[in-house]
């Protein structure tokens, strides 16, 4: 019996097989229930009872080994297929996925392009800002909540230094340099002390509109964002303006539209009011057109204020806010294609 074993063994260690049908072959011969090393285990019941425990052990060494052999002989069989794979220079190349642009920069891109046509540039300034362009040439008095700790990120060193906390930073900026008439947007990122969660985030993004210019009326403002949300959203889309106060307007607004979920009927989308609010806006404070330089008594001038994200839910109905800034492709590859 032991010599049968070393004999197996030896062959078993010798095996070779040119291919995997060879190799099947082989594992019957020696593997399978009729098979040599099971024909052995078979006659075990033979074996002199002091020899028992020796053998035993050399059969199951046997059996290990001929299933190592036959694993190591199939292994050899994928990876040397796999080699080969890899190495088929006539094989096609598989395509670079493309990218696809963020949900964000597509509404903030249209957004530019609508008010492009009726001749608005663009402007842009920083994020990192100073109280005066975010909130003092803007008449926002110094006690004004607005400036509170609680929703500006300030810098412990410097309390003048801060994180702008609305693109409306640009307006002044761009009013102390620049003469009317001026038609501009002002898009970018802005930044919130707020708690994380599906609707408010420490940073959004915002598209800010100015113009200044002899004789700029609030019928002005009226039509300019009709034209706005008729186009963004359909013709067949409403507005209307609702009084509201803010420092750097007077009188100030908020628009609605009518809820282009619902087309206006009621759903859970806009609290079953049948509107959505989507901006601020107003006429710009003659305040703050003397703290920039600019002839209050010549000049007058509309302003208003979108958040991007807002849009972007209305237009695509995104229920959590935080998917946004989570980078997973799953999500942002969606949107390029209904542009
Ligand atoms: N800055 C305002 C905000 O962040 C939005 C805004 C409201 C901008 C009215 C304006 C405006 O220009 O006229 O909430």
């Amino acid at each position: 019996m032991k010599n049968k074993i070393d004999e197996l063994l030896n062959e078993v260690n010798n095996l070779a097989a040119k291919n995997l049908d060879e190799l099947e072959n082989l594992r019957i011969k020696y593997l399978s229930k009729k098979g040599e090393i099971s024909n052995l285990f078979n006659d075990f019941r033979n074996v002199a009872n002091e020899e028992k425990r020796e053998v035993g052990q050399l059969l199951n060494e046997l059996k290990n080994a001929a299933q190592d052999k036959i694993n190591e002989l199939k292994n050899s069989f994928d990876s040397s297929s796999a080699d080969q794979q890899k190495t088929d220079l006539s094989l096609t190349a598989d395509p670079i996925k493309l990218g696809t642009r963020h949900p964000l920069s597509l509404v903030k891109n249209e957004i530019i392009d609508i008010f492009a046509r009726i001749g608005f540039g663009i402007a842009e300034g920083p994020e990192i800002e100073d109280d005066w362009h975010v909130f003092g040439a803007l008449n926002f008095p110094p006690e004004h909540p607005a400036r509170d700790m609680q929703d500006t990120f300030f810098i412990e060193q410097n309390p003048d230094v801060l994180l702008r906390t609305h693109t409306s930073s640009v307006q002044s900026r761009v009013m102390a340099n620049q003469k009317p008439p001026i038609r501009l947007l002002f898009p970018g990122r802005v930044y919130r002390n707020e708690a994380i969660s599906y609707r408010a985030h420490c940073f959004f993004h915002q598209v800010e509109g100015l113009y200044i210019d002899k004789n700029v009326s609030f019928a002005d403002l009226k039509q300019a964002l009709m034209y706005f949300a008729k186009e963004m959203f359909g013709a067949e889309t409403d507005i209307r303006l609702r009084p509201s106060y803010f420092p750097f307007t007077e009188p100030s607004a908020e628009m609605d539209i009518s809820c282009n979920i619902c087309g206006g009927k009621g759903c859970p989308f806009c609290k079953h009011t049948g509107w959505v609010e989507i901006l601020g806006c107003g006429m710009v404070d003659p305040n703050v057109l003397e703290n920039c330089g600019i002839d209050s008594k010549v000049y007058s001038g509309f302003a208003f204020g979108m958040g991007v994200e807002r849009i972007t839910n209305l237009k695509f109905q995104v229920k959590d806010l935080r998917l946004f800034s989570e980078n997973d492709v799953r999500f942002l590859e969606q949107f390029e294609s209904a542009y």
